[in-house]
């Protein structure tokens, strides 16, 4: 039911690819047939009272007989209901606990910070941070620990896991498992200013012995200057030591150089990841220059990121060659 045509649609609920998007899945199956039934049953009483007591005669102006109450109809329809949300609250509350923490000894622990506009994700134990792409293993419990550094977002895998908030001070806990090798497609859901809509992420489900390798591969890092000289003018220009014209360094991070910053997402192994502006436009060349150019072209209201209009083409260029080098 429900799932004929949901698992062509990358961000559906009606494709449960895991333990808690189908207890979830299952809980809303539950209360939307209680919800059939009850409409259903609304429509068709007040359907039999609007012909029943249809006007018969026009000519006869005589009062139907009043009623005053009726105990028995009244003690129904207190116990119907009373009877309806216990059927419906046991297993609400049952799959609440069960979402909120996975019971598995080898759940793997993520971090996930929201900004305005992306997602920032910690791989606790190692010193890999990445952004708006999560890579996972197959078929093992990810226990998630959300945070926000601004306002209030919104973590959001439709076929993995129902939507938690991410809210400033405070951690919030949820998990899921992947049970099949996939691309998810994830989404902000609680409104949070201008880019709201754009603050998407991919979580990449991979077999474990991948994970494992993509996750060596983030460890290992890359020579910190590039031999490609086009390359090695954009690590310079990156890294502000030609004349001041990017200095990218202040706001970005990339692990095994000076470049620290922690404003915006860290670029470590950028060149692997397939989308940049918080997963709303594939990583090609033209998408990053135009980006870096003007980044509220290609995503309206974009906090923090300054435009540089001024740089050269060539300069655009070579720092392009290097950010696609990265982790390539
Ligand atoms: Cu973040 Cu909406």
């Amino acid at each position: 039911m429900l799932s004929g045509c949901a698992s062509a649609l990358p961000q559906t609920p009606f494709d449960a690819a895991g333990p808690v998007a189908q207890w979830q899945l299952d809980l809303l199956k539950l209360t939307l047939w209680f919800a059939i039934a009850i409409g259903v049953a609304v429509c068709a009483i007040l359907l039999y009272v609007v012909w029943r007591f249809r006007e018969k005669d026009p000519t006869d102006k005589s009062v139907p007989a009043q009623i005053q109450g009726n105990h028995k109809l009244e003690v129904l329809w207190t116990i119907i209901p009373i009877v309806i949300l216990t059927i419906v609250s046991i297993p609400t509350v049952r799959v609440a606990f069960q979402a909120h923490a996975s019971t598995a000894a080898d759940a793997m622990p993520v971090r996930v910070i929201a900004h305005q506009w992306w997602f920032e994700f910690e791989y606790p134990g190692t010193d890999v941070t990445t952004a708006n792409e999560l890579y996972i293993p197959v078929g093992r419990d990810i226990q998630i620990a959300l945070e926000s550094d601004d306002v209030i977002h919104s973590f959001w895998v439709p076929k993995l896991a129902g939507k938690v908030d991410l809210i400033p001070g405070r951690i919030n806990q949820m998990w899921f498992r992947a049970e099949r090798e996939e691309t998810y497609f994830g989404q902000c859901a609680e409104f949070c200013g201008a880019a709201h809509a754009q603050m998407r992420f991919r979580v990449i489900a991979l077999p474990q012995a991948e994970f494992d390798a993509w996750l060596l591969k983030q460890q290992a890092g890359h020579p910190e200057v590039p031999t490609d000289p086009v390359a090695k003018l954009g690590y310079e220009l990156f890294m502000g030591t030609t004349p001041a014209k990017a200095n990218c360094l202040i706001c970005h991070a990339v692990d095994g150089t000076k470049a620290q910053g922690a404003v915006g997402p860290n670029l470590t192994n950028f060149g692997a990841r397939s989308t940049l502006a918080a997963g709303v436009y594939e990583n090609t060349e033209e998408h990053l220059k135009q980006w870096i150019r003007k980044p509220s072209e290609l995503k309206p209201g974009v906090k923090a990121m300054p435009p540089h209009p001024n740089m050269t083409e060539e300069e655009l260029h070579a720092i392009v060659t290097y950010l696609q080098s990265l982790g390539k």
